[in-house]
């Protein structure tokens, strides 16, 4: 993924004529491949790199940034005070993007709707400040096949704009206090936090701990998804997570972590959820899959989220469906819910007939939660002599 030629552009250089290319390295004393980075990654040259750039092509470093669209703090205040002209510069005949248009609606129940159709077109047809939870699932732009054949690699910076057209939308039709939460690798949410700062309040960046490729040399191993959460306004309407039960040893039952003399004042219901989950699993098995391909959430993330955030009646919504497992869960827990999908939806569809199946997930998941060992576990604890939740208040009474 590259940004289109920015920082060669910037200088006059023609990226296509490798000539060009080779006497911007003479000139500069740049290697070439530093200068091609900067060119691909949009990056601006820091350092000497950038003496000699700016010396050479007189241009400086806020020209550079300007034309390149990495725009810092001091430049924004630079824009900010002179916004009067800045405004007038900018041509306002931008065609006017709100128009609604027809969507198809392919399946509805009684709490919610699923339309076939592109998530800015649906987003464009919801009313402002009307949803209390907006979950988001983007494709990555790692070149993956989805059923839709939609495009998913694209330029780096086409991506971000997209991203923050549909996010921007996300958070318009956002409750005050409703919550907005986006799954993506790091490397996206990272590129997207500074502009969802300008609009919402930032809870947490959860780390959800999912191995998604294989270690590769000159790299760390790549570990955790990113999950995003912010809120509109000041304070969220609802922010109460499940407790999980502390872990045990799946053959002895025995502790794994030793609470010393702390274990009285552990609280039976488990512990705190923290801003890093290692219990949710990847969508790997063919038991659980609800289409072919990848990128399925597992019902267990989207159980937590939708409890964490939002009460029963709420309205969540999801501009990228997949398999449909925010919309599933959703009506499973008694929350309104829109959704949509640009391809096709018939496993979605075909989920909701068989919801039977994700309801038993669901309700196996929720019966572990909210105690700090799960009554199994508990009774096994109890026939080895184990401490529990119970038997550790009952020695403090
Ligand atoms: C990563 S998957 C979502 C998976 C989903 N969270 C699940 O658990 O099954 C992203 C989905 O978004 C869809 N998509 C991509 N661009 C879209 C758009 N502009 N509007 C609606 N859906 C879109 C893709 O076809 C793909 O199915």
């Amino acid at each position: 993924m590259t940004y289109s030629n920015q920082f060669f552009e910037a200088l006059g250089v023609d990226h296509r004529v490798k000539s060009e290319v080779k006497s911007l390295a003479l000139r500069t004393g740049i290697p070439l491949s530093r200068l091609n980075f900067y060119n691909h990654k949009n990056v601006v040259p820091s350092g000497f790199d950038l003496t000699k750039v700016t010396e050479i092509f007189g241009v400086s470093e806020v020209q550079l940034r300007l034309k390149m669209g990495r725009l810092d703090r001091a430049l924004i205040e630079l824009i900010q005070n002179s916004s009067d002209q800045v405004l007038r510069a900018i041509n306002s005949s931008a065609p006017d993007e709100r128009l609604v248009s027809n969507l198809k609606e392919v399946f509805e129940t009684p709490l919610g709707k699923l339309y076939e159709a592109d998530c800015l077109k649906v987003l464009r047809s919801i009313e402002s400040d009307s949803v209390d939870l907006v979950f988001a699932d983007p494709p990555f732009n790692l070149d993956k096949l989805y059923p839709s054949n939609m495009d998913d690699n694209i330029r780096e910076e086409e991506y971000l704009k997209w991203m923050e057209e549909w996010l921007k939308e996300c958070v318009r039709v956002l409750k005050h206090g409703g919550a907005l939460f986006t799954w993506n690798l790091p490397v996206w949410n990272s590129s997207i936090t500074n502009f969802l700062h300008g609009s919402l309040t930032f809870k947490h960046w959860v780390g959800v701990d999912i191995k998604y490729s294989l270690p590769i040399q000159g790299r760390l191993y790549p570990s955790h998804y990113s999950l995003l959460y912010f809120v509109k306004g000041e304070k969220a309407n609802k922010l109460v997570a499940d407790r999980l039960p502390t872990p045990t040893c799946p053959s002895c039952y025995g502790d794994i972590k030793d609470y010393g003399g702390y274990k009285h004042k552990m609280n039976p219901l488990g512990i705190s959820l923290t801003d890093i989950w290692t219990d949710i699993p990847p969508v790997r098995h063919a038991k659980y899959k609800k289409r072919v391909g990848s990128n399925e959430l597992s019902i267990k993330l989207l159980d937590r989220i939708i409890e964490m955030s939002t009460n029963e009646g709420d309205l969540v919504f999801d501009p990228f469906g997949g398999s449909g497992t925010t919309y599933v869960v959703s009506e499973l827990k008694g929350r309104r819910w829109i959704g949509c999908e640009i391809g096709p939806c018939e496993d979605i569809v075909q989920r909701f007939e068989n919801i039977s199946d994700d309801q038993e997930h669901l309700e196996r998941i929720r019966a572990k939660l909210n105690h700090l060992f799960v009554p199994a576990i508990a009774r096994e604890r109890e026939l080895r002599g184990l401490w529990t939740a119970q038997s550790v208040s009952k020695k403090n009474e």
